[in-house]
């Protein structure tokens, strides 16, 4: 019988992240400090984060252990299993052979325990007591939730107002793990406070929620800032989902001809995508796809410029594609795709054509991720149906080109806390939405006078 599903044993996990920085085929540009748009130091970081993550953040080493006490963690839900969707495969009739990585089957649902599971030992080990954070749609928010808890510091997260209505089971996992979870913009911080005086009804961002998170880690004592994706250690982190993948198809003697995934702030998909990136860079032929949103087309339609991370200019000025610091995404039901910027190693590798980046829209991606549920079973978060979209689009095309390929994509996590968003568009009540040119042009008013890279 054909092999369905590849699943490893605990000793044949990765014991190192891959970190792309040793392979950049040209210089990436320097983050710049927000005060005087000089090159950021390391020391410049350091009341937002640990020392011991601020060195990988700068890190050019290709290979970093992944410490014992992390795999210890890891091991509780890692390797994930490689599955091949055979039933979705007939569906579609497409000459493709559809493989995926299973993120949902960590105990938050997705991959974000990857990264929450370090950064939570790495601030430990630097005797840190209480971590703030902000999340989208409460993926990354649980999943730090649970880190903390198993490294036993505290945990506040700033949830973005909009999906912390959409999603209240999201905020019950976080109190469950122990967490406190505060709907965003919030009357705690500054930031906070100053969006409610001038939109009192606003639904929040995932740039308002970092200000107040950031804000809130330097005004505590014994507190850091974490962040779920976008930093180049994040990134890094999340590599082990493409590190076992490699490992998984090679036991299948394959590989892939195209690697999808969906893309926020770019860690989910760097981490299905980097080690692939690796050998692209050194000859391989292979296509790789970010899949965003068309309500927030960071990378298909916003320009390359130095933007900051969040609305209230506290973070540093990141290279990176960006639809300008203020700009409020639609309540589209992917929380964890709302967000105006992209990793800066994720627009990198778009500009230097490593990678490419298509825009779907919600309706499309609920589309593809309803049809996925009934032919393989698993119920995708609507963040991953933008992933499915991708494969849908990427079948058609070799159909029409009478082409075979291989696409291998990250499932990034389960929808099981998203049925409300299922319920919406099961019931008509989803709507299409792409944003419009003037909207794009509006909020990049927001980088106007910003140092150009
Ligand atoms: C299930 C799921 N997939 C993908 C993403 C996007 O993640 P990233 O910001 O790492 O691109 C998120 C973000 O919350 C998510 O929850």
């Amino acid at each position: 019988m054909e092999q369905f599903k590849v699943v490893m044993n605990d000793n044949e996990i990765p014991t190192q992240w891959y970190n792309i920085q040793a392979d950049m085929p040209t210089p990436m540009k320097p983050p710049l400090h927000p005060g005087t748009g000089k090159p950021l130091g390391p020391d410049d970081l350091a009341p937002v984060f640990p020392m011991n993550l601020i060195e990988q953040e700068v890190s050019q080493e290709r290979w970093i252990d992944i410490p014992f006490e992390v795999l210890e963690k890891y091991l509780l839900w890692r390797p994930t299993p490689l599955y091949r969707a055979r039933n979705f495969e007939k569906l579609l009739g497409a000459p493709v052979k559809i493989y995926f990585k299973h993120e949902g089957i960590s105990p938050a649902g997705s991959h974000k325990p990857n990264t929450a599971v370090p950064q939570a030992y790495y601030n430990k080990v630097f005797g840190i007591k209480r971590i703030a954070t902000e999340t989208g749609a409460g993926q990354w928010g649980s999943a730090l939730a649970m880190a903390c808890k198993m490294f036993d510091l505290e945990c506040r997260v700033y949830m973005v107002r909009v999906s912390y209505e959409q999603k209240p089971y999201r905020r019950l996992m976080m109190n469950t793990w122990g967490a406190e979870c505060i709907p965003s913009p919030s009357t705690l911080t500054n930031a906070g406070r100053n969006v409610l005086a001038a939109h009192p009804d606003s639904p929040g961002s995932l740039g308002i929620a970092i200000s107040e998170a950031v804000e809130d880690a330097v005004t505590h004592e014994n507190s850091r800032y974490s962040l779920g994706s976008v930093l180049n250690h994040v990134l890094m982190h999340q590599t082990i989902i493409g590190l076992e993948a490699q490992k998984q198809m090679k036991t299948l003697g394959i590989y892939p001809d195209v690697v999808i995934g969906c893309a926020g702030g770019g860690s989910n998909f760097a981490g299905i995508a980097l080690p692939f990136a690796r050998d692209k860079i050194h000859g391989k032929k292979v296509t790789i796809i970010g899949a965003e949103p068309a309500s927030c087309p960071t990378m298909t339609k916003g320009p390359f410029a130095y933007d900051f991370g969040d609305l209230a200019k506290m973070t540093p000025l990141l290279p990176m594609y960006t639809l300008g610091h203020d700009f409020v995404p639609a309540p589209i039901h992917a929380g964890g795709l709302r967000y105006h910027g992209m990793a800066p190693v994720i627009s990198h590798l778009v500009r230097e054509k490593v990678m490419e980046a298509r825009a779907y829209d919600q309706l499309e991606t609920f589309d593809a991720g309803v049809k996925w549920a009934r032919t393989e079973g698993f119920i995708p978060a609507p963040e991953t149906n933008h992933a499915i979209a991708a494969v849908v689009d990427e079948a058609r095309r070799a159909k029409e080109e009478g082409k075979e390929k291989v696409i291998l994509f990250d499932w990034s996590g389960h929808g099981l806390v998203d049925l409300a968003s299922y319920d919406a568009y099961l019931s008509g009540k989803l709507e299409a939405y792409e944003l419009p040119d003037e909207e794009i042009q509006r909020a990049l008013k927001a980088i106007e006078g910003l140092p150009k890279p």
